[in-house]
């Protein structure tokens, strides 16, 4: 029997679809991409997060000369989130890119690692991420939660059948 997994997110074609918020947090995401730390792959990434609080957290890529020891954007996000404003939620997180010098028209969507840090969150937190993914200009996807971008994912129930 062949099953088919559905995947649904909204495109639009810029920001200005998007909420006042949304718009902002955007922003602040295409902002912080200023902050990464990336000589190595010259991609820079900024994410944004706005909790249930209101509290807005942001991240960005932090690489490293032994290259699997960099960090994403998201994964610096999460942490930055977890020990600064324990026990609030994350509502809205939103992620941007560009290589350096260069501007970016295409929506980034996270690493598979990420991913799974990701829905580690939602499930820690009883609450679906909803995602704003876009460039520094043009196409915006939003999806209603991470866990969307992994499925039949491993998780700690996995650990426990
Ligand atoms: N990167 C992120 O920060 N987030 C992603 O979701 C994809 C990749 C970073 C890791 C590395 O510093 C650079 O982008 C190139 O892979």
């Amino acid at each position: 029997m062949i099953k088919q997994h559905p995947f649904q997110y909204e495109e639009w074609p810029d920001d200005s679809a998007l909420s006042e918020s949304d718009r902002s947090l955007l922003q602040e995401a295409r902002q912080v991409t200023e902050l990464a730390y990336a000589p190595y792959s010259n991609f820079w990434v900024g994410a944004a997060a706005r909790l249930i609080s209101g509290a807005v957290v942001t991240g960005s890529n932090q690489e490293n000369a032994s290259y699997p020891v960099g960090t994403c954007a998201e994964r610096v996000l999460l942490g930055h989130a977890a020990l600064r404003y324990p026990g609030d939620a994350i509502e809205t997180l939103a992620i941007s890119y560009h290589p350096k010098d260069k501007s970016s028209y295409v929506p980034l969507y996270p690493c598979g690692m990420c991913r799974q840090a990701l829905l580690e969150y939602e499930l820690r937190f009883q609450r679906p991420i909803r995602l704003i993914l876009s460039g520094m200009e043009g196409a915006v996807h939003c999806i209603e939660s991470a866990n969307s971008l992994l499925p039949f994912a491993f998780t700690g129930q996995g650990l426990r059948s």
